[in-house]
């Protein structure tokens, strides 16, 4: 079997760079691990920048997004018994978030990509890459893939970036000592914009992804065990840490899913290698404080269509070989971002009570401050 482009994951990074590919005339094949339903059902990212979303709509699978994604023009962060809205209509003007989940997203690129007679193929087994500086192939389930370029969109724990020889990335790399407890709920919001909270008890986030249905994070520790999260202690403890201003009231509803991911800062440099190029989380992770991760892989991807559409018009290979260096000035920007947002939000067993006036210090700055708050918008809503 023989395709130009060989691709690995079909999570939003993989499944965009088919599409897109697509539409330009090149053919791929996607590799997937896990079943169609498990990658449809898997909830996670929520905000997708508006450069994201002009990337979708201009890819033509923007029809549902339009139609059901939530667009917010700010976000509240709350501490110290008040709330504080940061108005994204006035700071950062013409440029908003929508929330709209990543396995919508999913299912309209899956959609998409089948309607056009896209290969993709679900619960293949044992994916190798081959020969990445000659003529590279992937193997799976006993099948040989032939392609001239292979793209490694297989998440964090895939196979391609451990296949890159050692010696040739270099790692930067941050855990944070907790985790975020990830709830979705059959109940509405409670609020009509994201709620950012931080209190001695932990961080908490409020968000939504309908009017019917709700999305909350907890700051959990490290180690955190489902079994020790029951409905009642998840209501009570989002409860303790968002109704903390007068008059707010957090609505409780049945829990149709509970997960817990660990925080983690991880960037892989260089993007690539040989005839391999990474994109989207396989190469860099963020913290989700900044709601960075899904909108960083829509960037990644973006850049490689561009060099590939280039490199098989014309055999140009200039902008695949600058492809790592293009999309690292973003992923710096949204890694220091993320793990700004995480530090100014987040409680640290370890820090002191000067770290913690610090934090309360900065959450004022960002607050009051025009100059301060538009930092923190302008990061949110997306640079270009
Ligand atoms: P993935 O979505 O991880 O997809 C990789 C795919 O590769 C998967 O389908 C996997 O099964 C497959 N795969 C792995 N190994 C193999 C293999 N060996 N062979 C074949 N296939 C393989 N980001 C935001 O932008 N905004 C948010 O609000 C946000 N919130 C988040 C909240 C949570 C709780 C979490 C966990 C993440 C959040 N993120 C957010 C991050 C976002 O979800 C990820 O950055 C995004 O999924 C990255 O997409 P990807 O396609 O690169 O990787
Ligand atoms: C959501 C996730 C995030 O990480 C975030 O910062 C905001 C919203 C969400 O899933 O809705």
């Amino acid at each position: 079997m023989r395709t130009q482009v060989g691709i690995i994951g079909a999570g939003p990074a993989g499944l965009l760079l088919s599409h897109l590919l697509h539409l330009r005339g090149i053919s791929s094949v996607v590799l997937e691990r896990r079943s169609r339903e498990h990658v449809e059902q898997r909830v996670r990212a929520g905000v997708l920048e508006q450069g994201t979303v002009d990337t979708l709509i201009a890819a033509g699978v923007g029809e549902r997004l339009l139609r059901e994604g939530l667009p917010h023009e700010g976000i509240e962060l709350r501490y110290g018994g008040a709330a504080h809205r940061i108005p994204f209509e006035k700071l950062v003007p013409d440029r908003r978030i929508t929330v709209y989940g990543q396995q919508e997203v999913v299912r309209d690129l899956i959609d998409a990509r089948l309607a056009a007679g896209g290969d993709l193929r679900f619960e293949v087994d044992d994916v190798e890459v081959h020969d990445l500086e000659g003529a590279p192939y992937v193997t799976f389930g006993g099948e040989r893939l032939d392609c001239e370029v292979i793209a490694g969109c297989d998440g964090f724990h895939g196979v391609s970036r451990p296949s890159i020889p050692e010696g040739v990335l270099t790692v930067f790399e941050r855990e944070y000592p907790f985790a975020w407890l990830g709830v979705l709920a059959r109940v509405r919001p409670s609020a009509e914009e994201l709620i950012y909270a931080r209190t001695d008890r932990g961080f908490a986030l409020h968000s939504m992804r309908s009017p019917e249905v709700s999305r909350f994070y907890l700051q959990v520790p490290p180690d955190a065990d489902l079994a020790d999260w029951p409905d009642e202690r998840v209501w009570a403890e989002l409860k303790a840490r968002l109704e903390t201003i007068p008059g707010f009231t957090l609505e409780t509803g049945e829990i149709l899913e509970k997960g817990v991911t660990p925080m983690r800062s991880f960037v892989a440099e260089p993007m690539q290698y040989g005839r391999l190029y990474l994109a989207g989380d396989s190469a860099h992770i963020v913290p989700p404080t900044g709601a960075k991760g899904l909108n960083l892989a829509v960037a990644d991807v973006n850049n490689l269509t561009e060099a590939l559409a280039a490199y098989f018009a014309t055999g140009a290979t200039d902008l695949l070989d600058g492809y790592s260096a293009a999309c690292l000035r973003r992923v710096w920007r949204a890694q220091h971002f993320s793990w700004w947002m995480t530090t100014l939000l987040h409680t640290f067993d370890d820090e002191d009570a000067y770290g913690r006036r610090l934090q309360l210090s900065y959450l004022d700055y960002v607050t009051s401050s025009a100059a301060a708050a538009t930092t923190l918008a302008e990061n949110y809503v997306g640079l270009s």
